[in-house]
């Protein structure tokens, strides 16, 4: 039988729970780290595994970690996975992979250095219509795209940010399209490619009292294939969740994927085929007063495990990572004075 890897969490707030429970299905979690005391206890009680209060410490007395899975606020991934890197592990980072382009190359960078693995967590390329929605894309099923929209209207109320301390600051969190929609973003890079003009308008219509920037915009982009596209976000769906979608339309065939977390297939009308996926029934993950994406970390642990134990292919790579937060870093300077 194959050795389990040996992996350690850091920040064990609310996606590390989710990190836990997928990595002891599939390999070992060795130790827990967190500033906050009860919360890396609470964590480590629950997996009998070791806790810190800081990496440094981690990763001086946990010897021979495979992987370190950075679960922190987004402000911090740079700082955190460079760390991890530096001490020779290969490191899995939460989404957004950061919220500067110049964050994402140093930890490029100091992943080349050490030939580590820099793996970046998108769970939503793993749903059931997505998957095959891109697989049909690469296909020429659609012919060549000329149009793509993007859906993202979700509820995220002031008990949301009242129950963090990083969520909502410029510093920490970046933008709602760092937090709530960096997986929608990544799809449209994914799917249809890099992008050339970008126009977007954003606002704070209803979150001026607890964020620090945008809760809702508008965005037009012509993409270097040609296609065009469009973007409409908002947090300020009224008490719930309502759509994140994806509309693509090729010369060949129209596709929407969409629910409340792309996760069914609404429409589709291709030239001589048929996707075969209606609906995934997995839920999202659900944090009690709101839900975020769809629960697919343990796709994410089965490539993981792949690539370090099979030299399999990473499934989102750095530089992809990076594009993300390219993309909306330009959004966000499209949108500054207007
Ligand atoms: N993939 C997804 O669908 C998904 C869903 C939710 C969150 N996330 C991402 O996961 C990350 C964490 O989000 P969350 O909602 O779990 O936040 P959270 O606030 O619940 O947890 C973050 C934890 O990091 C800890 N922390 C802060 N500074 C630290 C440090 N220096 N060393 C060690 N621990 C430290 C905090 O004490 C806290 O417990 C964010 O980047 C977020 O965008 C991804």
């Amino acid at each position: 039988m194959k050795k389990k890897l040996k992996i350690a969490l850091v920040g064990c707030g609310r996606i590390a729970q989710r990190h836990a429970e997928h990595i002891t299905n599939q390999a070992t979690l060795a130790a827990v780290c967190d500033i906050n005391e009860e919360r890396r206890n609470e964590l480590a009680t629950k997996y009998n595994c070791k806790a810190y209060a800081t990496i440094e410490e981690l990763l001086q007395k946990e010897k021979n970690l495979d992987l370190v899975s950075i679960c922190t606020p987004n402000g911090l991934h740079a700082a955190h996975s460079i760390q991890c890197l530096e001490a020779g592990i290969h490191v899995l980072c939460e989404k957004p992979m950061a919220i500067t382009t110049d964050d994402c190359k140093r930890m490029i960078d100091a992943a080349d250095k050490v030939k580590k693995h820099l793996i970046v967590v998108k769970q939503n390329r793993f749903n059931v219509p997505i998957a095959e929605l891109k697989k049909i894309i690469a296909e020429g099923r659609l012919g060549k795209i000329i149009n793509v929209q993007l859906n993202c209207f979700w509820n995220r109320n002031d008990l949301y940010y009242k129950n963090s301390d990083w969520k909502g600051t410029k510093a920490l969190d970046g933008g709602t399209l760092f937090t709530q929609f960096s997986h929608f973003i990544d799809l449209l890079y994914w799917m249809v490619g890099d992008i050339k003009n970008i126009n977007a308008i954003i606002r704070n219509f209803m979150h001026k009292h607890n964020v620090e920037f945008d809760d809702t915009g508008v965005v037009s982009l012509e993409f270097d294939n040609g296609a065009l596209g469009t973007v409409n976000y908002t947090v300020n769906s009224f008490e719930k969740n309502m759509e994140g979608s994806i509309t693509v339309f090729g010369e060949k065939g129209t596709v929407k994927v969409g629910g409340q977390y792309l996760n069914v297939l609404e429409h589709q009308s291709i030239e001589n085929y048929k996707m075969q996926t209606v609906f995934e029934i997995k839920p999202a993950n659900d944090y009690g007063f709101y839900q975020g994406s769809m629960s697919n970390h343990d796709k994410v642990y089965e490539n993981v495990i792949d690539v370090l134990t099979n030299n399999g292919t990473v499934a989102t790579s750095g530089f992809e990572g990076l594009k993300t937060v390219e993309i909306i870093e330009r959004i966000y300077k499209s949108a500054q004075d207007k």
